[in-house]
């Protein structure tokens, strides 16, 4: 084990060392000789490429300089699964080598150019006012390659009513159903710890986020809208990982904290 550790961390200390030869050439083609050579166990592999630093993992963990959100804050890349968010948004793993993204948005020769739909992300989520560049996006690339792909690399599918477009009957239909379920603020606060205090929490470090714990002026159905469809910088969440119960216990409980 300590040998093992040893011999990953020399082979960490190699890679950052040519890095640095290599930084302003291409991005992506000094990750290939790190798994080439490897005759290590496979989770070694991805032990290594999980602990180095790269350029592209740099842009992946950077904040936003608008709003300081990270891509790393939303998506999981296989070692961030302490950040709440990351269960809620698709890994990254392989995206560079997905058929499409965003539910069929993005397709073909775009998936590459738009680093797999970040390109989205960035303008939408991290509100950059300026595009990625061309740089940036091979970095992501390079990134997702360095991750190794397994049986993520095929179009990932979900359930949200917000995709390809939003979808306001369906919207309609929930906001009904939600309101004629009881919700458990308890439950709810447990929710909301989860899924939206990295932005709404009262020490969030993300930045120019409304408050909703105080002085809120919405209601159940304002909540149904943002969630299911997402605003401005806030995402959507999907149906299986956000149920209308759900919907409904974090509505009691924003509602119950503002004293309505
Ligand atoms: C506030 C959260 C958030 C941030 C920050 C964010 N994204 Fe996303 N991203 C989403 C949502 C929501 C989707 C669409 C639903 C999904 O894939 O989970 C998405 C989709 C994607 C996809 C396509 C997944 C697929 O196959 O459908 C990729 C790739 C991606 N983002 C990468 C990035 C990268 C790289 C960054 C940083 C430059 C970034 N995102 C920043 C929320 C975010
Ligand atoms: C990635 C950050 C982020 C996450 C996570 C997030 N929100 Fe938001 N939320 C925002 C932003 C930014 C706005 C303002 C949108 C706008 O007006 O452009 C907002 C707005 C709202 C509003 C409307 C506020 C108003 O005064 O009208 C509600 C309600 C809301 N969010 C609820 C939630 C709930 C519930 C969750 C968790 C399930 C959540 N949000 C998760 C960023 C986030």
């Amino acid at each position: 084990m300590t040998l093992m550790n040893f011999k990953s961390f020399r082979t960490v200390f190699t890679i950052a060392a040519s890095s640095v030869i290599l930084i302003s050439g291409c991005g992506s083609d000094e990750k290939v000789p790190e798994t080439k050579n490897d005759t290590q166990k496979k989770d070694t592999v991805s032990e290594t490429a999980e602990t180095k630093s790269s350029p592209g993992k740099d842009f992946f963990y950077m904040k936003s300089s608008s709003n300081n959100i990270a891509c790393a804050d939303c998506h999981g890349d296989g070692t961030n699964s302490d950040r709440p968010l990351t269960k809620y948004f698709s890994d990254i793993k392989g995206a560079d080598k997905r058929k499409s993204t965003f539910l069929g948005k993005i397709s073909g020769e775009e998936v590459k150019k738009t680093a797999g739909g970040a390109t989205l992300c960035w303008e939408a989520y991290m509100k950059m006012k300026t595009p990625m560049t061309p740089e940036q996006i091979e970095l992501l690339n390079g990134y997702y390659a360095s991750l190794g792909t397994g049986d993520t690399q095929s179009d990932i599918t979900y359930e949200t009513i917000a995709l390809p477009q939003k979808d306001k009957a369906k919207l309609k239909t929930e906001q009904a159903e939600i309101l004629k379920l009881t919700g458990d603020p308890l439950k709810g606060e447990v929710l909301f710890k989860d899924a939206c205090v990295t932005c709404h929490g009262e020490n969030a470090s993300v930045k120019k986020v409304p408050s909703i714990l105080e002085d809120f002026e919405g209601n159940t159905k304002s909540i149904t809208y943002n969630v299911r469809f997402g605003d401005g910088a806030m995402p959507f969440f999907k149906l299986n990982l956000l149920s209308n119960q759900d919907i409904a216990d974090l509505s009691a409980h924003i509602l119950k904290i503002n004293g309505k």
